[in-house]
């Protein structure tokens, strides 16, 4: 298939169009709006819509005074870094990092430790090590599965040895977790914020942005009970309510057994544009080395030093094929890395982009 010469974006996370369940939120509209328009069409409180509030709860088997629905996972992450961190606080993050994330904890003057990826999510040792040292951090930001932007998932025992620590060395864990269902191979592994019986050391967020779509903007928190009647307070004060609308229109679609096909139909699609960008990476740009991911919207790649990142982002702009450098992921370095996510173009346009890719590394 001849691919004409136009924009193939490798730099955002967003799914395309034809990845969306048009047809079915089309008609889950229809339902909200007729089965509950009081509650469709009103403020609402700062919670969220209740009924999805509830939907929420029973997946993760908490208590619904546990959950805040908010405008998108970023808009809880936040509302949980207002409430959590203060300048200088410790905060321990994965390196490299979501930029957004980064940018934020940065905006409140937090003291950040990085602590390097591995093949299997953060390296839990080198924490271990760091806080047999003395390092007593606030919190832990973790992205725990199909990692944004490394790939990767962190072992169930990872995650076991992380609450233990927590509890060990008296730090929280947020969890930030926007890619658990785009699973290509087996389910995602159980969250910390299950593994965490007080339910006060884990708070989690989760968004139906990768799986249902970017534009409802709904994802949500669940934290200690009273961080969340903060949160809630915070919203109320700011906000008022989150968008009732797309969240009914989301409680329909959820309730009447939507969910599933739709993030079997984003599974199969990212994981054939995958492996259109690993196969294409390996036919035109053979030097680059990459953990193939099992999940997500992201691979990172690093490439050979020669090769700085951040000047082949501008030129692969200006050639059409956008990437994200290393270095906005990174508290140093990253500048011969980069992020390529694989989630908006089809396996033909990605190959395309990519051998365009390779003509301006080779160059
Ligand atoms: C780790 C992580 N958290 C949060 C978000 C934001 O998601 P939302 O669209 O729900 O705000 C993203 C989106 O790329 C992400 O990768």
């Amino acid at each position: 298939m001849s691919v004409d010469v136009q924009t193939i974006s490798f730099a955002r996370g967003a799914p395309s169009l034809d990845l969306i369940p048009v047809e079915e939120l089309k008609a889950s509209a229809v339902n909200a709006f007729t089965n509950d328009p009081a509650g469709t069409f009103g403020y609402g409180t700062a919670v969220g819509y209740q009924p999805l509030r509830e939907w929420i709860a029973e997946q993760h088997d908490v208590d619904a005074s546990r959950v805040i629905v908010t405008n998108g996972s970023l808009h809880a992450c936040s509302m949980m870094f207002d409430r959590l961190v203060a300048p200088s606080d410790k905060i321990v993050i994965e390196q490299p990092l979501y930029d957004r994330s980064l940018l934020m904890l940065r905006q409140r003057g937090a003291d950040l430790v990085g602590v390097a990826l591995e093949h299997d999510g953060l390296d839990v040792a080198k924490l271990e090590d760091a806080l047999e040292a003395g390092l007593a951090p606030k919190f832990v930001y973790v992205i725990p599965h199909f990692h944004n932007p490394g790939g990767c998932t962190l072992s169930l025992e990872k995650r076991n040895r992380l609450v233990e620590l927590a509890n060990e060395y008296d730090f929280l864990i947020v969890e930030d977790d926007p890619y658990r269902d785009v699973a290509f191979e087996g389910e995602p592994l159980p969250s910390m914020l299950s593994m965490d019986d007080s339910g006060e050391r884990v708070f989690y967020m989760c968004s139906f942005t990768k799986t249902v779509c970017p534009g409802l903007r709904v994802g949500y928190a669940i934290a200690s009970p009273s961080v969340t009647r903060d949160l809630v307070t915070a919203g109320t004060n700011t906000y008022i309510s989150p968008g009732m609308v797309s969240e009914s229109i989301l409680n329909d679609f959820l309730r009447g057994g939507k969910l599933e096909p739709a993030i079997a139909n984003v599974r199969r699609a990212l994981r054939e544009r995958r492996d259109a960008l690993t196969g294409a990476l390996r036919e035109f740009v053979p030097e680059a080395r990459f953990v193939v991911p099992t999940g997500g919207y992201f691979l990172w790649v690093d490439l050979p030093e020669s090769v700085d990142t951040d000047t082949l982002a501008v030129r692969a702009a200006e050639a059409g094929v956008p990437i994200t450098p290393g270095s906005d992921f990174s508290l140093k370095g990253g500048r011969s890395s980069m992020r390529l996510s694989y989630s908006s173009a089809s396996p033909e346009h990605i190959r395309a982009g990519v051998e365009r890719l390779a003509s301006l590394i080779n160059a």
